[in-house]
């Protein structure tokens, strides 16, 4: 290559680098990014993005760099919100530009593509929404009540049979309710084939989605390796993950939909209502109605039931540890509900300190301690930082949780921090601002969630006392609480005995689940 060839490659080279740079300069009106640690050429920040339990060191870097945290991986934005008050600008202001979801091959690897919670901003994901809020919305939570009453009547009594499967009992529990709701399906028996799918649908959203695990993530061409290829654990994986999503999908939908053809009473079900809603098959929209249907009855089951299970987990942990909290909470059920029955929905109001118990239980085991992260559609301005398209924004819920200005103590499970003069009083921020999410992609979920943590909390309280786990000799075993990493965040130890509180309460157990197990096969026959 002559001289004159080279000085033509380098004005090349110095014109694409200008042009490009002219480019960026207008598209971000000369905003710079938000500062964060600096990366390395191409692979910019990926060695300096924490991999276990990343909410603890972004906490600790958004007090080097400030609480607007920029990184940058193979060109892809990820920006970490430390603060309350730059979560609601960024997240509920303005929020249909913050509202979409990062799409990666995982979720198709995975099957989770049917959950709309993952989906991206958009007509097709707001569709599905708008057929959800219709059966979670606070008068449908009310409505759908005795369905969870019944049901945690039936945990109660699983509870005290088998004290020692806490979370299997309550993975039931859930997993039944949402059935029961959902797809108007009873079970009775752990191993029933819609449960065993929906574990296996579930396990593919809680070990596949976690970013980083499977290299497929980046080198998508992975995908067409064969299963029967040595070493091809992920693909076997994903297979079996995608089949189970798919059986989830179908089987009940077929299942409500042959009862309903027949001319059997179809069962009272959010499926058979929105079945009833479908336009006749020959609408052109007909096949996409279907599938609404059918993801929006899924989805219900994916993002309401282990959210439900860490949640009262981490409460019974709290519990076993609070002793005093356990009484003062005991108390109040005592002097409100009485010895002859279980707690209900409709002492919501007289039950202040379980209310706070509730708020407190939200705030000290966070479920997702980075949210749900959002995803910018197009180019936006943060508090003067430039924030591209495609950006993704990860709320640190767990630091703004545990943040000690705005929760002194903060370690502490303290539920009398929210009340003053005796109601919920507006002295200290509410958990319940925060922890459903935020802006058009608030949990849609809540008002059915909080109903089902009440009712929980207060009907396991009134009941059972909850303990530390013991040893061989009876001596009490010391827990440290800690959470799980992931995506979804379990209590790492979350053993301990469970009690009845008194043989009167013990027969008042016994008697509750006989009439919810009396209800259910009046309402089958
Ligand atoms: C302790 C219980 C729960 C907590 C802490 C919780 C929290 C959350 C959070 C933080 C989000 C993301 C919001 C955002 O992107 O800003 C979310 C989304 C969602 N939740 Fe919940 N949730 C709970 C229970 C439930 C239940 C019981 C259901 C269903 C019955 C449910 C259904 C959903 C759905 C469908 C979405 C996706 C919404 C969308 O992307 O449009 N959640 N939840």
């Amino acid at each position: 290559m002559s001289l004159v060839d080279l000085l033509f490659l380098l004005l090349l080279g110095i014109l694409a680098y200008v042009w490009s740079a002219v480019r960026w300069r207008r598209r971000s009106r000369g905003l710079s990014f938000p500062p964060g640690p600096t990366g390395l050429p191409v692979l910019g920040n990926m060695f300096d993005i924490p991999i276990h339990k990343p909410w603890y060191a972004y906490r600790d870097l958004c007090s080097k760099y400030g609480d607007i945290l920029h990184f940058r991986i193979f060109g892809q934005s990820i920006v970490v919100l430390g603060s309350a008050d730059i979560i609601r600008e960024s997240l509920n202001t303005g929020s249909t530009n913050t509202a979409s979801r990062k799409q990666t091959i995982m979720l198709e690897l995975t099957g989770e593509s049917l959950n709309f919670g993952f989906m991206p901003y958009g007509r097709w994901w707001s569709r599905h929404r708008r057929a959800f809020w219709q059966h979670f919305d606070r008068d449908a939570t009310i409505a759908s009540g005795p369905i969870q009453r019944d049901m945690t009547h039936k945990f109660l009594e699983r509870l005290l049979k088998d004290p020692s499967n806490l979370k299997e009992h309550m993975r039931f529990a859930f997993g039944r309710s949402v059935l029961k709701l959902a797809y108007g399906i009873d079970v009775s028996a752990e191993k029933d084939e819609y449960l065993a799918v929906m574990d296996e649908t579930l396990e593919g959203a809680s070990e596949g989605l976690v970013p980083r695990k499977f290299l497929v993530e980046y080198l998508p061409f992975l995908r067409y390796i064969q299963t029967w290829f040595p070493g091809a654990r992920p693909q076997r994986l994903f297979a079996k993950w995608q089949q189970a999503a798919e059986k989830l999908k179908d089987m009940p939908y077929d299942c409500v939909r042959k009862c309903m053809e027949s001319g059997t009473e179809a069962p009272q079900c959010i499926m058979s209502d929105l079945i009833a809603g479908l336009p006749h098959p020959r609408e052109p929209s007909y096949h996409e109605e279907e599938d609404i249907v059918k993801n929006v009855c899924a989805t219900a089951f994916l993002a309401g039931s282990d959210t439900m299970v860490s949640t009262l987990l981490g409460a019974f942990v709290a519990l076993s540890l609070y002793p005093d909290v356990q009484k003062k909470a005991q108390a109040e059920l005592d002097a409100v509900v009485g010895p002859d029955r279980l707690p209900d929905y409709s002492d919501q109001d007289s039950l202040v300190y379980i209310g706070a118990i509730v708020r407190e239980a939200l705030r000290w085991h966070i479920v997702d301690p980075l949210g749900l992260p959002h995803c910018t559609i197009d180019d936006d301005e943060l508090y003067g930082y430039f924030i591209p398209a495609g950006t993704v924004l990860l709320p640190n819920m767990w630091a703004i949780m545990h943040d000690p200005e705005t929760y002194p103590d903060t370690e502490a499970f303290r539920p009398e921090r929210y009340i003053r003069d005796g109601k919920i009083g507006p002295t200290i921020r509410d958990p319940l601002s925060l922890v459903f999410g935020f802006g058009r992609r608030i949990c849609p979920g809540r008002y059915f969630a909080l109903a089902g943590l009440f009712v929980n909390i207060a009907s396991v309280l009134h009941v059972f006392y909850i303990g530390p786990p013991v040893d061989g000799g009876g001596r009490p075993v010391e827990v440290t609480p800690g959470m799980t990493d992931g995506a979804m965040s379990y209590p790492e130890d979350a053993r301990c005995t469970i009690k009845p509180r008194s043989p009167k309460a013990e027969a008042l157990i016994l008697d509750s689940a006989r009439c919810a197990w009396l209800r259910t096969v009046a309402n089958n026959n």
